[in-house]
């Protein structure tokens, strides 16, 4: 018994920023951005919260599944920037889909946060305890991204990718793993809360935590390296060699990071598929979407071997080995 997914879906907001928009409100320029990056433009919401883009993307999901909503067993959304700290945009996207025989609940890890949801699916139905489920990556970085930081605003985007998930008895994921390093977990963070209780008379007001503070450089290497072992050992686990691998779809963070990645996994920079020029960093989004998109342009065919890989703030990291 494996886990197969028989649908993906993505949504993303309407108002597109281009880098030269960004140059006008941060010191960078669209040859700095693109070389650095290789992202061109991302979409950031005028409004929407994290939880319409992930219930655009769940209605998706069950139209192109052909699913009742009623037969949904399990609803998980990864995000880092939920509309509430309660409830759950796993909750919220139950009630809005009317899926009310499911259970539904929200995973933090960052950009990873698709690959952790996604494994926490596989084992409840490979498991048998579920028959299926819905998986989704969700974010609104707009909010949380210091748009006076040009390090930083000009790397992300909004959106929400999502994967529709069944028990099967032949192709589906094959071998995975997650991971995490938390020793290096201040090398990325953001939505930090202080604990300055008003009744002792401190002060509110938004803590400069609040935004995305990063490492870029350490980032940069922890990615490079954990993706590269994760994937080896995942490989090696299933016993499939790099050529045999149709589709990597990685972490749509910068394409100098897949640069390396395919260079010390000897994998074909042509075979890392990346949406990241127009979409940008979308976090937990960013895999869904790309898978999406490799799935919606028909180039992957049943039985391709697929892999899905990538990391984010925690440190984390996630690798999976499909069958499509
Ligand atoms: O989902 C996980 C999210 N994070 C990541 O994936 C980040 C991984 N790291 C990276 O992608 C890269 O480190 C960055 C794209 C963030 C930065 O690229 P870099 O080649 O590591 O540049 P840098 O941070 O070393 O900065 C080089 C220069 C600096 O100027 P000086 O000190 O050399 O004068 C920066 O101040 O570029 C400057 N800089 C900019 N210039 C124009 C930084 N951001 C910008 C900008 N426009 N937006």
């Amino acid at each position: 018994m494996t886990t197969r997914i028989i649908a993906t879906g993505a949504y993303a907001p309407g108002q597109v920023i281009t880098n030269n928009d960004l140059a006008k409100i941060v010191d960078t320029s669209d040859e700095w951005i693109t070389q650095r990056t290789g992202i061109k433009e991302r979409h950031i919401s005028s409004g929407d919260n994290t939880s319409v883009l992930a219930i655009n993307t769940a209605k998706q999901l069950l139209e192109r599944a052909g699913v009742e909503a009623e037969s949904v067993d399990l609803i998980i959304v990864a995000s880092v920037t939920p509309d509430y700290g309660t409830p759950s945009l796993g909750c919220m996207v139950q009630k809005e889909i009317g899926a009310v025989n499911a259970v539904a609940f929200d995973v933090t890890a960052a950009c990873s946060g698709f690959m952790f949801a996604l494994s926490i699916a596989d084992k409840y139905i490979r498991t048998g305890v579920y028959n299926n489920a819905i998986v989704i990556g969700a974010e609104t970085l707009s909010k949380i991204v210091d748009w006076s930081d040009r390090s930083t605003c000009v790397l992300f985007g909004d959106g929400a990718g999502g994967a529709f998930v069944e028990k099967s008895e032949t192709d589906g994921i094959i071998k995975e793993e997650i991971g995490t390093k938390g020793e290096l977990y201040d090398i990325l963070t953001e939505g930090y809360t202080s604990c300055s209780n008003a009744f002792n008379g401190n002060e509110s007001g938004t803590d400069p935590l609040w935004y995305v503070n990063m490492n870029g450089r350490e980032v940069f290497k922890f990615a490079t390296k954990s993706v590269v072992k994760s994937v080896e050992r995942v490989l090696a686990s299933a016993d499939v060699s790099p050529d045999e691998i149709a589709y990597v779809v990685p972490h749509q963070a910068n394409v100098r990071i897949v640069e390396v990645i395919s260079n010390k996994l000897k994998i074909p920079y042509e075979k890392f598929y990346m949406n990241m020029d127009r979409y940008g960093n979308t976090s937990s989004a960013s895999i869904p979407m790309a898978l999406n998109e490799l799935n919606e342009r028909g180039l992957v065919k049943r039985g391709d071997k697929i892999l899905l890989t990538g990391f984010g703030g925690g440190m984390t990291w996630g690798t999976m080995l499909v069958s499509w």
